[in-house]
């Protein structure tokens, strides 16, 4: 009876309710961790694993996986934000036992800009972060272009970065983004502003987020207190939510180890409810291979997500039937 219920559970979990295609896997299965679009629709791609910069054009018919720059003295991108139109920031570190720890080498945190406006892109270190030991998402600060916030997965914090001086505070620091037992665990992981708060996810403690935030010309500070929207499910380890995006209808589409895309989306009582949008969330990798980041498409795409793997892929769910 229990096995009976156990395998009827997976086939009903295993359906996606979006379609998926596998737009890439790298031949190495190359540990991918988070995504932009450029307004040329190309993706650029950081790797856990890897010093170097990829861009990938989701459209052509053979995609290859091109090395656009390889950063000095690193082993590790982790988030990739446009802050400006086609700039970016990105998270570099040196951080050779990551996967065993997940944290970097003392001290080597670095934020880059990297301007792709002209032909060339333009490749500038901003800042260092060297009191940080794993800075993982990126926000942009809609209506503030040189502000930019990381995510500190070890402190439970969130730091701004103004990118045209380097100057690094911290903004934002919360028990609901605190790691938590046992170390090191990550904390605090994706992060994303919409409408006047910042929503986050927490991978230990399982939780999607909101925290009501001011900006003002000191910069971005909580302007109330968490809230907890949303918990991971099933719950527990090895269920996490990783990094995410919204869509223009204020929905989150979360990424969740092992396997799944969640749809997170606000009733209008205020709570939120969630649906498993592709994937298993039990733990398979039928679709995706621990799933780290998500971005939608531009243009005609623009209904298209992008979802990075662990094991190397970019998957595209096509979002536009809903
Ligand atoms: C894609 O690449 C394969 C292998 O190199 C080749 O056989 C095929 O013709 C290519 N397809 C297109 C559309 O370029
Ligand atoms: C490389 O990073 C280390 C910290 O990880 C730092 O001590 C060293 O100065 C850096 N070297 C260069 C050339 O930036
Ligand atoms: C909000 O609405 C949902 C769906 O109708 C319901 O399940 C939930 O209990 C409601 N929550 C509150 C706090 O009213």
């Amino acid at each position: 009876m229990i096995q009976v219920g156990f395998i009827l559970s997976i086939v009903a979990t295993v359906i996606a309710t979006f379609p998926t295609t596998l737009v890439y896997q790298s031949p190495t299965g190359l540990f991918l961790e988070n995504i932009a679009v450029r307004p040329c629709s190309k993706l650029l791609l950081t790797s856990a694993l890897s010093p170097a910069l990829h861009m990938l054009d989701p459209s052509s018919a053979n995609t290859t996986f091109d090395e656009v720059y390889s950063f000095p003295n690193a082993s590790a991108l982790f988030g990739i934000i446009e802050y400006q139109p086609d700039v970016y920031a990105v998270v570099t570190a040196n951080a050779q036992s990551i996967l065993q720890t997940h944290r970097v080498n003392p001290g080597s945190i670095a934020i880059w800009r990297v301007d792709f406006r002209l032909k060339t892109p333009i490749v500038t270190p901003i800042a260092g972060i060297p009191q940080s030991t794993l800075i993982n998402g990126l926000s942009s600060v809609p209506g503030h272009p040189d502000l930019v916030l990381a995510a500190d997965s070890g402190l439970g914090a969130v730091y701004e970065i103004t990118m045209s001086t380097g100057a690094v505070r911290i903004a934002i620091q919360d028990a609901a983004m605190a790691p938590g037992a046992p170390a090191p665990a990550l904390g605090i992981n994706g992060l994303h502003i919409h409408g006047s708060a910042l929503y986050f996810t927490n991978s230990q403690q399982g939780t999607f987020a909101r925290i009501p935030i001011a900006v003002q010309s000191k910069g971005v500070s909580k302007a109330g207190a968490v809230l907890v929207l949303s918990t991971v499910e099933p719950p527990g380890l090895p269920h996490r939510y990783d990094d995410f995006t919204f869509d223009a209808d204020g929905r989150a589409w979360v990424t969740a180890h092992p396997g799944a895309l969640t749809l997170l989306y606000p009733l209008t009582n205020g709570t939120w409810a969630q649906e498993n949008a592709a994937g298993d969330p039990e733990g398979s990798y039928a679709v995706f291979m621990e799933p780290t980041s998500a971005t939608f498409g531009r243009g005609v795409n623009k209904k298209i997500l992008y979802v990075t793997t662990e094991g190397g892929q970019v998957v595209s769910v096509d979002a536009s039937g809903k």
